[in-house]
């Protein structure tokens, strides 16, 4: 038997060792769709505070129960370290770690490459290796195959299987989840392909080859700078209808009604998350490389930055027609995640409102039922969440409330009736918002 087939072999009879470096928001749940469909996973990452937690069988990843990270660790399917020496006993490794930008908004590919060190100091043959974490086109290639290759001398397709397939999960979500949503899958070479899907296609629902990495990294950017550059057309859509006069909701709410050709987005202020705000312009970094400037990717940035921007401009306004200042006043920031009822404050808008409104001298307090503390980097300052049980009396106290993410949890209907000044950035407040006289929207 070739090496490929000995490897098809494992994966399909589940005798094969699945290691996942990273285990985030991505790795965490990838790691248990393998275990609960029968592999043997290890999730190694090197942050030793997720390790422990782990390994006391609980949860720290939202969309996974502590009962799942129990169960699957007692059945011995599911193990976590921070040893990367254990890579040279795996079979197939799936790299899910993160890939943020620089303070220069260029790409931070330090992870990928320390993942991709210590798997070059184990890597064999008769590996299979996908990386997950979105990158620019070309990283697989040209990046990851050299140094997994130069050291080792194996050969890929023949002894090494190496693969891009981006991860589309979308966290909090319940009807499309990592074991259901299409993965697509581009392999350095035909036989590559070939070892990944048989592996995902054993616990993953469908699995969508594509012809190389390259057309599988672009694919993940086309998803995300749609959805980037979409937003950034709604919400300049807002920022026109307002200088219209027009309600922008009822706008939407009226061209979605059309059965075709038209997908609704809505405003906010700002975007948020590890993904959507980030990922497009991996893409034009390397665009820029290769002397193209990506002119979409750049002006739906320009305009989606200047969100918080525009919202805290909308909320002195709105005090100052009801005779207040914003310093010295009080602001309640209700939501802070990045989007509805879930735990992530990755570059969400509302550490820029926060620290705009700070900077304006309003007396900012926030409450968010998923987000306990919040840490302003650049600003480095910290703020806690004021707790549940004092939340109307400060919507009461406030002189302005900002609804920033609109958690389902909230009692709308309470909230509106508690809050001298309402400003809502999500429409969270509906009809009842927009006729009340308390309230002004984006
Ligand atoms: N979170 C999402 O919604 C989402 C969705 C689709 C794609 N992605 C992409 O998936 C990738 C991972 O994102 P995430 O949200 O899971 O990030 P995360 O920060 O939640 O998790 C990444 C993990 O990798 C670990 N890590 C760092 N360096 C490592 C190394 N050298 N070796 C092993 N582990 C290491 C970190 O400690 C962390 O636990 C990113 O490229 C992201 O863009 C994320």
């Amino acid at each position: 038997m070739t090496t490929k087939d000995t490897l098809i072999k494992k994966l399909q009879d589940k005798t094969a060792k699945i290691g996942i470096l990273g285990m985030g928001y991505v790795g965490m749940p990838l790691a248990v769709v393998f275990a609960e469909k029968g592999f043997n996973v290890l999730g190694i990452d090197p942050d030793p505070r997720k390790v422990d937690t782990f390994n006391k069988g609980i949860s720290y990843i939202q969309d996974i129960p502590t009962e799942t990270v129990a169960r699957l660790q007692k059945a011995g399917r599911l193990k976590m370290s921070a040893d990367f020496a254990a890579l040279v006993e795996m079979d197939a490794v799936s790299i899910c770690v993160p890939t943020p930008l620089r303070q220069t908004g260029d790409p931070d590919m330090s992870f990928i490459l320390s993942a991709t060190e210590q798997l070059a100091k184990h890597v064999h043959k008769g590996m299979v290796i996908v990386l997950e974490s979105t990158t620019y086109p070309g990283t697989t290639r040209e990046l990851m195959v050299p140094m997994l290759t130069e050291k080792s001398g194996l050969k890929v397709g023949e002894d090494l299987f190496i693969c891009f397939s981006p991860e589309r999960v979308d966290p909090g979500r319940e009807d499309w989840t990592t074991y259901n949503t299409p993965k697509v899958m581009g392999g350095m070479t035909a036989a590559c392909a070939e070892v990944a899907t048989a592996w995902y296609s054993g616990a993953l629902e469908t699995v969508v080859p594509v012809s190389s990495p390259e057309a599988a990294e672009m694919a993940k950017l086309l998803e995300n700078t749609f959805r980037m550059i979409n937003i950034a057309m709604v919400n300049e859509l807002a920022l026109m209808c307002e200088r219209l006069g027009v309600d922008v909701w009822e706008v939407i709410e009226a061209a979605a009604t059309k059965p075709f050709g038209f997908m609704k987005f809505t405003p906010g202020p700002g975007l948020g998350g590890h993904c959507i705000p980030i990922d497009p312009l991996y893409l034009s970094w390397k665009m820029k490389a290769l002397n193209y400037n990506a002119k979409f990717i750049e002006l739906a940035s320009e305009i989606n930055t200047n969100m918080p921007r525009y919202v805290v401009s909308r909320v002195l306004e709105g005090l100052n027609d009801r005779g207040k200042p914003l310093k010295g006043h009080k602001v309640l920031v209700l939501g802070v995640a990045y989007k509805p009822d879930i735990d992530d404050v990755r570059e969400s808008p509302a550490l820029d409102v926060i620290a705009l409104l700070r900077q304006k001298g309003a007396l900012v307090e926030y409450h968010d039922p998923h987000i306990p503390q919040i840490h302003h980097e650049r600003e480095d300052w910290k703020m806690e969440s004021i707790a549940d049980a004092a939340l109307m009396k400060s919507v009461k106290a406030a002189d302005a409330v900002v609804i920033i993410t609109n958690h389902s949890s909230y009692d709308y209907k309470a909230i509106l009736e508690a809050a001298q000044f309402i400003f809502d950035s999500r429409n969270a407040l509906g009809q009842a918002g927009k006729h009340s006289e308390k309230v002004v929207r984006l």
